[in-house]
């Protein structure tokens, strides 16, 4: 649908005006060719059984969320069992947009995994893309983008939320990167000169856990939202104000109970906002086109077999996140990165830390969007990437 025949309906379905477009999936950036791309996977990964209980409503998921999850004598992830080796085939939705006039840049592909809560279009949303787009501004430094859904979100495949889980998704990004090496599923005349991997939050974990296993994967990674001594899972859990996706919204029909979603906009802003580093509207717009998440995408990030340790990866890597990231740095961030990863990433060639002053988790929607957007490309060039 075009974004424009939808914006008379928002003055009635979100209490703050705003001047985003809801349904913005069909955004092109100026300059930028873009296709969309429905690309066939076949993943293979170690998976965790849901052991815990399951429910079908808020009555059930809350008694999950409040007590079973933070109980002491449980202890926590309480629902996973021993992994299982499992392979299975799915269908991703995709979108590769390059600059219209190809120049010096345009074979360096920037591949961006987002994070819970999202879609692709965390990347390129129609909200005033000149402030909050990546990939407008990444267009305009020259570089292609390829940006997906992820599994279960968007217009990729459904899977059960008690199953959708990070070593799935890895999987799943390795297949995606194997894809574009073989110069499939992009507009580019031969293979790309390199893939950097570009993540927010999620994307990040996956990006780092993919370097760990496959350290030869990426020529470079961005790993934006991330960090290691957030605030505890449970209570992160909690500060989504968390309840069952598809009692929420008939618009998340087609997700079983094991997706959740936050309660509004205002539990949203707990999570990802720092005031006053954000524009309400914007925060508005974040909310009426969120996804929901997995309970196991969640859980299985706190799996103490879940391997970061990237010592083996060589190339250049970026850890830039909000100087006031509650989710992974439990609101305050500065002095964290460095301590967290300088460890996990010996091996690479000119690792750095970054705090992008002021701000929340999702960086890219908070007021100076570009500044952190300016951080990245700069880290790039200096890379020679
Ligand atoms: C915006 O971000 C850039 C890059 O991190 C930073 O240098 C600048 O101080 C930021 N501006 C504000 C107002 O926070």
């Amino acid at each position: 649908m075009h974004p424009h025949t939808l914006f008379p309906l928002l003055l009635f379905l979100i209490p703050t005006v705003t001047s985003c477009p809801i349904d913005n999936d069909c955004y092109i950036p100026p300059g930028a060719s873009c296709k969309n791309f429905m690309i066939p996977v076949t993943t293979a990964s170690d998976n965790y059984a849901w052991v815990g209980p399951k429910w079908n409503d808020d009555f059930g998921f809350i008694d999950f969320a409040s007590v079973a999850s933070s109980r002491t004598d449980a202890g926590f992830p309480l629902p996973l069992g021993a992994p299982v080796s499992q392979t299975a085939k799915y269908m991703i939705g995709a979108t590769f947009c390059t600059p219209a006039l190809a120049g010096k840049n345009s074979g360096k592909v920037l591949l961006a995994t987002h994070g819970l809560g999202f879609d692709r279009t965390y990347w390129n949303p129609g909200c005033k893309p000149d402030q909050y787009n990546f990939v407008q501004y990444a267009i305009n430094e020259g570089y292609s983008v390829f940006f997906y859904d992820r599994l279960g979100v968007g217009v990729s495949d459904k899977i059960s939320g008690w199953l959708n889980q990070i070593n799935i998704q890895v999987s799943v990004l390795s297949q995606l990167i194997a894809s574009l090496r073989a110069n499939q599923n992009t507009l580019l005349p031969k293979a790309p000169e390199s893939i950097t991997l570009v993540g927010h939050s999620f994307g990040s974990y996956m990006i780092n856990a993919l370097l760990a296993i496959e350290p030869s994967a990426a020529d470079a990674a961005i790993m934006t939202g991330y960090g290691l001594v957030g605030a505890d899972a449970r209570i992160v859990l909690e500060g989504f104000g968390p309840r069952v996706a598809n009692i929420q919204s008939q618009k998340f029909s087609a997700f079983d109970a094991g997706y959740i979603t936050t309660r509004d906009v205002i539990s949203n802003i707990n999570n990802f906002f720092k005031a006053p580093a954000y524009e309400h509207d914007v925060a508005v717009f974040s909310e009426a086109t969120k996804q929901p998440f997995a309970v196991s995408e969640l859980v299985s990030l706190t799996s103490s077999l879940l391997k970061l340790n990237a010592k083996d990866y060589k190339g250049p890597a970026l850890v830039i996140s909000g100087e006031f990231d509650y989710i992974v740095c439990g609101g305050y961030c500065p002095g964290e990165l460095s301590a967290s990863f300088n460890p996990l990433f010996t091996g690479s060639k000119g690792f750095e830390t970054y705090v992008q002053p002021a701000v929340g988790h999702g960086l890219n929607f908070h007021k100076n969007a570009t500044g952190a957007f300016g951080v990245i490309f700069e880290y790039l060039g200096k890379n020679g990437i």
